[in-house]
């Protein structure tokens, strides 16, 4: 084995769409606010029937087709999801069981919207030291489903979907996935949350009457928070790889805010055409918004053999990373 690589990615959007416009019909809001402070046109809503790993499993069996990989040669399966199918057992452990798998370990990781680069990394050492050849990294959130629609102040938003990649052992001299960077800071634990349905607080009734199953957020000290911490999170990366900003081929940014990926281009120098942007379609889908974008960039052929790409993000916990690619396909 001389590097690992991502061989395939994949991903899923549920079919339905819920525009601006809608939500004029259920809070006080615009589209023009939504659009202006934000940048998000539509997401997407899962139907009733499909849960995170059913989003999950589609994107993880393109992800494999992609990289021409059979699914009996995937021996480690990892699930970033903060909205997971049940509170026992794991996500992974469900999609795992939809793919046929048969005996892989399978495990959830919990890093809200970090939680793909989590996984792309952790898949990356499990490599390195020798156990796995290749691993599928799946990032399926139903969002949707731990938003407030009586909130105005969250609930335009958050979207679902799902991303994947395999992650393999590769042959080649190139470099494939070639580090990261990653951190947490738990001081800030209740700045984005959802206060029920833990151990600290079950459901009850109460709880339920009073919307607590819900996701709460500090949206403006967030934003702030964001973009200082996904603009250190790329130069901590470059600089530990000594790699020039200008050497970037594309960056891939966690989507939660237009105004967020524009402040941390200008924070670094770099061209905001450097930045993949795919927001106005789909929201903050949480775990799944880097995975998704990593597909669709390339799908649409963003994504050029022997281009560094960055992908960095920002999430609860609080949490944030980068990864360094040098893309190989
Ligand atoms: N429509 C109309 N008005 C609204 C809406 C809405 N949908 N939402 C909020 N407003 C109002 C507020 O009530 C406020 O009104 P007020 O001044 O009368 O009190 C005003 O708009 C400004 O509110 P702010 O919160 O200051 O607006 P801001 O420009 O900061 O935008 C936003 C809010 C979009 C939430 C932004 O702060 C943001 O994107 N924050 C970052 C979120 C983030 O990064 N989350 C990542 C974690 S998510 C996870 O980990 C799962």
């Amino acid at each position: 084995m001389k590097n690992v690589l991502i061989a395939g990615t994949g991903s899923y959007l549920p079919e339905k769409v819920l525009t601006n416009r809608d939500f004029e019909q259920m809070v006080e809001t615009s589209d023009e606010w939504i659009v202006t402070r934000t940048g998000i046109r539509e997401r997407r809503v899962s139907n009733r029937n499909e849960a995170a790993s059913d989003l999950g499993a589609q994107a993880a069996m393109q992800a494999c087709l992609d990289a021409s990989v059979s699914l009996e040669d995937i021996d480690c399966l990892i699930c970033a999801t903060i909205t997971g199918d049940l509170p026992l057992p794991s996500t992974a452990c469900i999609i795992q069981k939809k793919l046929g798998l048969k005996s892989a370990p399978a495990f959830d990781i919990s890093a809200a919207c970090t939680g793909f680069l989590y996984g792309l990394e952790l898949a990356r050492c499990l490599i390195i030291a020798g156990n796995y050849k290749n691993i599928l990294v799946v990032a399926a959130e139903c969002m949707t489903r731990v938003t407030d629609y009586q909130d105005r102040n969250t609930c335009v938003l958050f979207g679902d979907g799902a991303g994947a990649a395999v992650v393999s052992a590769g042959e080649s001299e190139q470099n494939g996935l070639i580090g990261s960077f990653l951190a947490a800071d738990g001081e800030h634990e209740d700045l984005v949350y959802i206060p029920a349905g833990g151990s600290r607080l079950p459901a009850s009734r109460e709880t339920v009457d009073r919307r607590l199953h819900f996701l709460k957020m500090e949206g403006s000290t967030l934003f702030k928070i964001a973009v200082l911490s996904m603009s250190e999170a790329v130069r901590i990366l470059l600089k530990r790889f000594k790699v020039k900003p200008e050497e970037v081929g594309l960056i891939i940014p966690h989507q939660a805010n237009l105004r967020i990926i524009n402040g941390v281009a200008k924070n670094l120098g770099i061209p905001e055409e450097k930045f993949y942007v795919n927001i106005q379609r789909y929201g903050n889908m949480s775990a799944a918004s880097v995975a998704v974008a990593l597909d669709e960039a390339k799908r649409e052929r963003r994504l050029k053999t022997g281009d560094l790409v960055v992908t960095v993000a920002f999430g609860g916990g609080l949490t944030w990373g980068a990864n360094l690619i040098r893309w190989v396909r």
